[in-house]
């Protein structure tokens, strides 16, 4: 039987709402901002991939909120931060106008803040309640590490000064593997430091991981050329108008597409020792790279 998917995301939709200061909240307009943004829809995907990780190792979803909505929180931050002017100056995000443009420049900035702070303010007094002092710290280790300097603002900072430049292929795999898949492995790493997964099956995951979330950010870049822009709910051709450093731009659209298939076999690989247990992992995967079919 396949995962109900929507049921998991309404549960998370249910926790960010709980999570989150309430919009009435003084000063409201910042909460607002926050609550328009993180409602705007999304995929949700970052949440799923813990919720179904810690799910092989029999951890309740109840208990996995806490770190999936955390991620979530950041992930949009990011989001609304990587639309700013300053960086990709992008007027639409998950079908809606991006925070910027509703709230201005200044409230977006802070929204972005708010989020990032509310995600280790959530994961610090939410995730206590069903684990030890040292597994949570683990979570703030690998959430604070994959949204950081060596995770995905790294990734943003050579993305950004990368834009209309001819680069290495070394340069544009560190890219994506930083803005992006990081915190798409920090997914999975989360998942089984709350299952307490073996330390071999934490190198499975984390190996899923790093697959899948650097395919992610070449479907990303694909649909930047072919996608639709209703169904993706932000602009297409971003990227070319800004010279962005993509795999289509640097290797064409037919090897884009042939590197992040063969990322997905080898991220199915992966999940073997796992067998059954690990179904929903694959269907994720699958789901990504449908997006490309
Ligand atoms: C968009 O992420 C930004 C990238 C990392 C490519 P998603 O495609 O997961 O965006 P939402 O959450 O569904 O809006
Ligand atoms: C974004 O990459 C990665 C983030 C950390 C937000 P993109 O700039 O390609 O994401 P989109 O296309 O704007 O969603
Ligand atoms: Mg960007
Ligand atoms: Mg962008
Ligand atoms: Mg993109």
């Amino acid at each position: 039987m396949s995962t109900n998917w929507q049921e998991i995301i309404a549960a998370v939709d249910r926790a960010l709402d709980g999570y989150l200061p309430p919009a009435d909240t003084f000063p409201p307009d910042i909460c607002r901002a926050v609550r328009y943004s993180v409602f705007a829809g999304g995929k949700r995907l970052r949440p799923l991939l813990v919720i179904t990780t810690a799910g092989i190792f029999d951890v309740p979803l109840q208990h996995a909120l806490p770190a999936a909505c955390a991620i979530e929180m950041i992930h949009t931050y990011s989001l609304i931060h990587d639309d700013l002017p300053a960086l990709d100056n992008d007027d639409y995000r998950r079908g809606l106008a991006a925070n910027h443009k509703v709230f201005g420049e200044a409230m977006a900035i802070l929204a972005g803040d708010a989020l990032l702070t509310a995600a280790f303010e959530t994961l610090s007094i939410e995730a206590p309640a069903y684990f030890p002092p040292n597994i949570v710290v683990a979570l703030i280790q690998e959430i604070s590490r994959a949204a950081g300097i060596s995770g995905m603002i790294g990734g943003q900072v050579v993305d950004i000064l990368s834009e209309g430049r001819s680069v290495q292929p070394d340069v544009l795999e560190y890219i994506h593997r930083h803005k992006t898949g990081a915190l798409i492995t920090c997914c999975v790493r989360c998942g089984a430091r709350m299952g307490q997964a073996a330390p071999e099956q934490l190198q499975a995951l984390t190996a899923y991981g790093e697959k899948v979330g650097l395919a992610f950010q070449i479907v990303d870049d694909i649909l930047d050329i072919v996608g639709d822009e209703a169904v993706l709910g932000k602009k297409t051709g971003a990227d070319a108008s800004k010279k962005k450093v993509t795999y289509p731009a640097v290797y064409g659209l037919e090897k884009a597409r042939a590197e992040a298939n063969s990322l997905y076999k080898s991220a199915l690989a992966d999940l073997a020792p796992f067998g059954g247990a690990a179904a929903g992992l694959k269907e994720l995967a699958g789901m990504l790279i449908n997006r490309i079919k």
